[in-house]
């Protein structure tokens, strides 16, 4: 392989939307709303402030921006973390077919102004992408910051709310018929209270989507507790991963004293479900465990093109999650650097096949 980086993996017939801020409807940071803007009106497919939410929505550190609401969450909330996670939801789109695994049309379908929450939001795609498929559904999204477009990309049935979703959840009880969350393991710590919260809002019978943790593997393992046994070894890498990309396990590793550090869960991919399970308000829940290559190694075209985007979201990780790792271990910057050098040198290395797997779970409410 010669050189590095995404441009070396863009193919011309390439359909990958590409997220350049300066073109897409992300593109004007002034929808990045300052805290002396007064919000605006709900009724217009656009953000609210709730009650808990009275602070600056972002504040700036080493050149990036961060939610200024509260500390639990220390990823990035700016043009560049809009773009990876963007970047990531088309990875995931695309491996799985579309954008959610459960049966969100047989939940939809029928009168009109059913209700579909997403528990952290981040750039609202998901929320405005289902909600252009079911027009006559009412999608919420949920988040810390309003890193939501608010322009005419916004369908009608389409609005963002800013919020905390750890002081509560702003519904009734049995209101919302659909809760959707992926990966909010970087800030949530309480997860059996944000649980609660979500069976006390959802109707009985009512559909709840999760993914939470990506677990970074080597090889073609697709068997969960295999890797949760292997990971339990190693504490939160894989043997696997270990042999094959040292540099990105050492980086998950610390990651994840991080988290712990943190009050967070490292393991939350496995954790969850168990929380949801105890619980008690759920029925079966069903995991699909949907690996997403790292970069492009694999000859399968639809393989390939999501092993691109994934390339460009992990290429973006190691300074992602700066701020979560040095402030949360107090490291030096420049060993952190190391490790970050060391990660994207086994990303750089198409011999390595690395993967990401997300485990993506749906149960019902009240179902035995
Ligand atoms: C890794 S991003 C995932 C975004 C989106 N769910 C997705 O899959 O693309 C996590 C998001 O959760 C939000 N978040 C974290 N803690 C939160 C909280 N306590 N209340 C509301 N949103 C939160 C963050 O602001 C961030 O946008």
């Amino acid at each position: 392989m010669t050189g590095s980086g995404y441009d070396q993996y863009h193919d011309d017939d390439d359909d990958t939307p590409s997220f350049d801020p300066r073109s897409s409807s992300y593109g004007d940071l002034n929808f990045l709303r300052r805290p002396d803007t007064p919000p605006r009106s709900p009724t217009g497919s656009s953000f609210t402030f709730t009650s808990s939410m009275h602070t600056a929505p972002f504040r700036e550190d080493g050149g990036r921006l961060y939610n200024a609401a509260q500390d639990d969450y220390s990823l990035p909330a700016d043009m560049q973390e809009i773009n990876r996670l963007n970047i990531q939801h088309v990875a995931y789109r695309k491996r799985v077919g579309q954008n959610y695994i459960g049966p969100v049309d047989e939940h939809l379908q029928g009168q009109p102004g059913k209700k579909v929450l997403d528990i952290g939001c981040g750039t609202g795609l998901w929320a405005i992408e289902v909600g252009r498929a079911f027009p006559q559904a009412e999608f919420i999204g949920i988040d810390l910051v309003p890193i939501q477009p608010n322009d005419d990309e916004v369908p009608e049935n389409v609005s963002f709310v800013q919020d905390d979703v750890t002081k509560g959840l702003p519904y009734p009880d049995d209101s919302i018929d659909i809760v959707h969350a992926r990966l909010l393991v970087a800030g949530i710590r309480d997860f059996p209270a944000l649980v609660r919260e979500i069976a006390r809002v959802l109707k009985p019978g009512g559909l709840y989507m999760f993914i939470e943790g990506g677990f970074l593997d080597a090889g073609d393992r697709r068997d969960l507790d295999q890797i949760k046994a292997d990971m339990a070894r190693q504490q939160n890498t894989s043997e696997n991963l270990w042999r094959l990309a040292p540099g990105v396990a050492a980086w998950v590793e610390l990651t994840s004293k991080a988290f712990t550090k943190r009050g967070l869960d490292p393991q939350a991919g496995f954790n969850v479900p168990e929380t949801v399970r105890k619980n008690g308000s759920f029925g079966k829940i069903h995991t699909t465990l949907v690996d997403l290559p790292m970069s492009p190694w694999s000859t399968e075209p639809t393989m390939r093109q999501v092993g691109k985007l994934m390339y460009a979201d992990g290429s973006q990780m190691p300074e992602a999650s700066k701020l979560l790792v040095i402030d949360g271990l107090n490291m030096n910057p420049n060993e952190y650097a190391e490790y970050s050098a060391r990660f994207m040198a086994d990303l750089n290395d198409l011999r390595k096949k690395i993967v990401i797997m997300f485990p993506a779970h749906f149960t019902i409410k009240g179902a035995s």
